[in-house]
């Protein structure tokens, strides 16, 4: 079975050390020793100032609309995994789903407008398989209209603009380190803010708005990250790059071998831009191609090879959220295309050559 991605492990002879260690000083888990040395790790790789690590990708989500006391409707991509959405559900907030950009799949600025009423308080975008959205223009629109902006950055581990991490962009971003991430920590997850005040807010937050022994500063949840996860990630950013490279090869090796298959189209590279390659979209239009979508998927899955199709169905269409005015289809053509139409094919960094071959030569038949 070739699976759609395959997890980064660190070496395990590099880890027993550390786990080790972690046996003889018996601290396993609230800030301990190799938490506080993933944080410092992570700021240095990502370059950013402030960063709080979490249990995964979605509490920090949680935390950050907290953190910023979001409330009333938030403007967000029907484009994504549910968990963006499902952030907004758990705070008591209304999503407002706005359609995407056909080139990108990322929350399309000249739609943003029109969707904002006066309930509205923030705008959640997703750098959707780690392609930077249009920071600037959706950050002239929060501060036109006031609205915070809170970036869903689970798959843009390491992507930079211009040598500026994108995670530098909007008030707050998150990660995920969820196992089929570029970077895993198994489960793990962080919270990128501004400053050093944030991230003390954040940081009661994830630990029960406890400030010392006797004082509970806010109704905060249990988010922490423990030590065994956090030496696992450290030993990770030693061998990321050398993973990024490997799934950067296999992405171009993907796009020159379908390049001119009639009906196959992918996302638009963008200039400037340092991609992690998380993942490797491909669109079918069955007008042009032998078959459709899912024909291709089932093909694909009887031969042992399990694409998938991220992100089948949209996040409007399940049943929480299909009631919302905003979810209809006619708001959302250009999401609902791609949903329909989109299948992410095998990228990982040890994908052999035989793979990627057996996998084109089913494309191309
Ligand atoms: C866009 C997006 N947001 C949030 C999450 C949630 O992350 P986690 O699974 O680490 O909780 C994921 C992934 O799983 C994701 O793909």
């Amino acid at each position: 079975m070739i699976n759609v991605t395959q997890p980064l492990l660190p070496p395990m002879e590099e880890f027993i050390p550390l786990l080790k260690d972690i046996w003889n000083k018996k601290w396993l888990t609230n800030n301990g020793e190799y938490h506080q040395k993933l944080e410092q790790a992570l700021c240095d790789y990502l370059k950013v100032e402030h960063i709080s690590l979490f249990t995964n990708g979605t509490l920090p989500l949680i935390v950050a609309l907290q953190s910023l006391c979001i409330k009333g409707e938030v403007i967000t991509t029907p484009y994504s995994f549910v968990a963006t959405t499902h952030s907004l559900w758990w705070n008591g907030i209304t999503p407002v789903f706005v359609d995407v950009e056909p080139n990108t799949g990322n929350l399309d600025p000249d739609k943003i407008e029109a969707a904002i009423t006066n309930k509205t308080t923030a705008i959640m975008p997703v750098h959707v398989y780690g392609t930077p959205c249009n920071v600037e223009r959706i950050q002239n629109i929060a501060d036109k209209y006031g609205l915070k902006v809170i970036y869903d950055a689970a798959h843009a581990f390491g992507v930079e603009v211009n040598g500026k991490s994108i995670l530098e962009y909007g008030d707050m971003s998150t990660l995920s380190f969820h196992a089929t991430k570029t970077y895993n920590t198994i489960e793990g997850g962080a919270l990128i803010c501004k400053d050093a005040k944030t991230k003390q807010r954040i940081d009661y937050l994830k630990n029960f708005g406890i400030a010392d022994e006797v004082t509970v500063v806010a109704p905060g949840i249990n988010g922490k990250l423990d030590e065994l996860r956090a030496a696992y990630g450290l030993i990770q950013i030693k061998h990321i790059n050398n993973a990024i490279n490997s799934r950067k090869k296999i992405s171009d090796n993907y796009r020159k071998a379908l390049s001119n298959v009639p009906g196959i189209s992918f996302l638009k590279e963008i200039n400037n831009v340092r991609m992690n390659y998380s993942y490797f979209p491909i669109f079918i239009d069955k007008s042009k191609y032998y078959c459709s979508r899912d024909e291709l998927y089932d093909t694909m899955k009887e031969k042992g090879i399990l694409a998938r199709k991220y992100f089948f169905p949209l996040i409007s269409d399940f049943p929480t959220y299909r009631g919302l005015s905003s979810a209809s289809k006619e708001n959302l053509p250009v999401a609902s295309k791609l949903a329909d139409t989109v299948l992410c094919l095998p990228l990982h960094h040890e994908l052999t050559e035989e793979e990627f071959n057996s996998i084109i030569n089913i494309i191309i038949t």
